[in-house]
């Protein structure tokens, strides 16, 4: 097993920068999930670190030793796709014996490390079965086995679970963390699902067009986002934004004709800057739909019901602002809300979260 460390790796396909800068270490066990829009350089910074892509720059290192001039199979690291990739040809036992037959693992041992990886994973009635005979949470299964029986330094899996159906993929994604704690074998998890990122990550790395957008645990990303990208990727639905102006210590919102008053932490990161224009950004989890501002609300915005969406355990209130602008608002349970009706959309002061208009970037740092 192995920490892993990147340091200012970057991929050029050509012209396109694939990955910029990429620098981490993560400790020995680690989960690490890369997380991102598609094309954002996911699959690019797990196939260096597999060894399948040459890096343009910068270095690999496992436990300390540069790997990044060596092959694929002197890395030993198990990688597993999102396709599975079984041999159709072999049935199951076959599949996962067959990196050890490559390398002429006695037989009796090959026999003895598929058995133990088929209990593991609850595929012993499959062994003999070829991949046409499987379900796709089999296969999957089948997949992760081959990884594991080679009992690798670091697992690297790309986007294992997107072709399974979603009561599968929680499923799946649950074993894979347990399996992965009992091995202990660190591990990069690639995907573009932030609900999949912050449910299995110990550390979350969000991409975007190549860069690191932030690197932290589901809760330091939850709270203290790094910039607007960040604060919108993470969290379901996402967060909603209002731009305004400094005036001492509340922000101006022209568009809604409304003050909102910071306190805390949002008021320290303002500062006495005048006229600073500035994004406010506050979860759908944290605004409330009243007639009336609540006592220590920060405002109240004026504004109509335009749909009302039934989660079961949770309702989702889209709200048209007096801007036009949209506001998504998260409320416990059912509400008696109906599209048309008039409401005041309030939050209090301790969730604002606050960008700098211009570049993006959170004025309040990155919470603890
Ligand atoms: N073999 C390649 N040749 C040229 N461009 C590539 C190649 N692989 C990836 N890219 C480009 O690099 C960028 C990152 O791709 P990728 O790492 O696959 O992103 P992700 O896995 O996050 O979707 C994309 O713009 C993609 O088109
Ligand atoms: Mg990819």
């Amino acid at each position: 097993m192995a920490a892993v460390e990147l340091s200012h790796v970057g991929k050029r396909f050509g012209n396109v920068v694939a990955v910029r800068d990429f620098s981490l270490r993560t400790s020995d066990g680690e989960f690490v999930v890369l997380v991102g829009p598609s094309g954002c350089g996911k699959t690019s910074a797990l196939r260096m670190i597999a060894g399948l892509e040459l890096v343009s720059e910068g270095r690999i290192r496992f436990n300390d030793r540069d790997v990044t001039d060596q092959l694929p199979r002197d890395r030993d690291v198990a990688m597993v796709f999102q396709n599975y990739a079984l041999f159709p040809h072999l049935d199951v036992f076959s599949n996962i014996a067959f990196g050890m037959r490559l390398r002429k693992v006695p037989k009796s041992e090959v026999t003895a490390r598929v058995e133990r990886v088929a209990q593991t994973l609850g595929i012993e009635p499959l062994l003999h079965r070829r991949p046409r005979e499987l379900s796709g949470g089999q296969r999957q299964r089948v997949a992760l086995g081959r990884a594991i029986v080679r009992e690798p330094q670091v697992f690297l899996m790309d986007e294992p679970l997107s072709n399974l159906d979603a009561a599968l993929r929680m499923e799946m994604r649950a074993e894979i963390i347990k399996l992965q704690r009992r091995l202990g074998v660190t591990t990069f998890y690639v995907t573009h699902d932030q609900v999949e990122a912050l449910s299995m990550g110990d550390r979350i790395v969000v991409m975007r067009n190549g860069v690191i957008q932030q690197i932290g645990t589901p809760a330091e990303l939850y709270d203290g986002p790094a910039n607007c990208f960040v604060a919108a990727f993470i969290g379901s639905p996402p967060m909603n934004f209002l731009d305004g102006a400094a005036q001492g210590t509340t922000v101006a919102l022209a568009d809604e004709a409304a003050t909102v008053t910071l306190a805390g932490r949002a008021r320290a990161a303002l500062g006495n800057a005048p006229g600073r224009r500035v994004r406010l950004g506050i979860r759908p989890e944290h605004v409330a739909l009243d007639g009336a501002q609540p006592a220590g609300a920060a405002c109240s915005l004026p504004g109509s019901v335009e749909v009302v969406e039934s989660l079961g355990h949770a309702t989702l209130v889209y709200v048209r602002l007096q801007s036009e602008r949209r506001l998504n608002v998260l409320l416990n349970g059912k509400v008696a809300l109906r599209a048309g009706d008039a409401v005041r959309a309030s939050f209090a002061p301790e969730h604002i979260y606050l960008f700098d208009a211009e570049s993006e970037q959170a004025l309040q740092g990155v919470a603890g």
